[in-house]
């Protein structure tokens, strides 16, 4: 058992149909929030959380991501000449030197369960996490970030954690659901999962407790995935392999405490922006004006 997490799944192969045409051209995980791309956020909370390898998930027309995080000279150059020495510092070493970035590629879109399964060969049999990169997760004010604490749950535990959050029921369906034996959660803890199903209906649905992109995996789902069907939307989901991983061993539902942005979709990402803007120093006085303004 590992009791320290040091490499992050991170699947960034999606279509990003659900902000078309945005996404046409560009990565949707490339779409800024105020002044950072929105993979930057997630690739940062798993860097906060000790996490020192990401292994990007990616297919063609995606390479944007990877630039990102890579050295631009002439760029860097250009600002260092002109003694641009702050917005320099935003571009040049976005992240520590220790933290290093793979990708691998995934050559058919056959769910989120076979996208993870694209990083075995990286991941080996070591207890990984997976962050989605369509979910930001901003931390409660004065609290240290989910997957930060979440991390330091497994640590003490050495049981696999997936991050929940309770959704109105009536969009239980868009999400994995788990049943914690209708054990209450409160925020920052962890409870014992039962059961878990993907994207069930809203009469089926044992909880409105929802997945909300944020695991710490035991290294033994990787060995389950190669034997999961394709389960909800045809699609091989991570939910089934964690589901038949109970009838083997323990994983435990942690409610976070922080807020959740879904950028997938559009509402979700602009609310992300006018968030994360009023929380930004060269937006928030701007934004909050503008707002007041406004005649709603
Ligand atoms: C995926 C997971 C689902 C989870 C959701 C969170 O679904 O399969 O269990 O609740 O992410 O966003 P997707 O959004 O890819 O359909």
């Amino acid at each position: 058992m590992n009791s320290v997490i040091k490499k992050a799944v991170i699947p960034v192969a999606g279509l990003g149909t659900r902000v078309l045409p945005a996404s046409k051209a560009i990565p949707k995980e490339m779409m800024p929030v105020v002044d950072k791309p929105v993979i930057q956020y997630v690739i940062e909370e798993a860097v906060a959380a000790g996490i020192s390898e990401i292994v990007l998930v990616t297919r063609s027309g995606k390479s944007a991501i990877e630039d990102h995080f890579d050295c631009h000279y002439e760029l860097e150059a250009e600002l260092e000449r002109k003694g641009k020495t702050d917005i320099l510092n935003s571009v040049r070493n976005i992240l520590p030197s220790q933290v290093s970035i793979t990708a691998v590629r995934q050559h058919q879109a056959l769910g989120l369960g076979h996208a993870v399964l694209c990083a075995a060969p990286i991941i080996g049999d070591e207890d990984f996490a997976v962050l989605l990169p369509d979910m930001l997760i901003a931390c409660a004010p004065g609290q240290e970030a989910d997957l930060s604490a979440m991390t330091e749950a497994y640590r003490q535990s050495g049981i696999g954690q997936i991050m929940v959050e309770p959704v109105p029921e009536e969009k239980v369906d868009r999400y994995g659901i788990v049943d914690c034996s209708g054990v209450k959660i409160a925020p920052g803890e962890s409870a014992a999962i039962a059961r878990m199903v993907e994207k069930p209906n809203v009469n089926e649905a044992p909880s409105n407790l929802s997945i909300n992109g944020r695991y710490i995996l035991p290294g033994r789902i990787m060995q389950l995935l190669t034997q999961t069907r394709p389960g909800a939307g045809g699609e091989i989901q991570l939910t089934d392999a964690m589901a038949t991983f109970l009838d083997e061993g323990e994983l435990e539902a942690f409610h976070m405490r922080g807020k959740t942005y879904d950028c997938g979709n559009k509402a979700g990402y602009l609310q992300a922006n006018l968030a994360y803007g009023l929380n930004h120093p060269e937006t928030a006085a701007a934004l909050k004006d503008f707002i007041r303004d406004l005649d709603l």
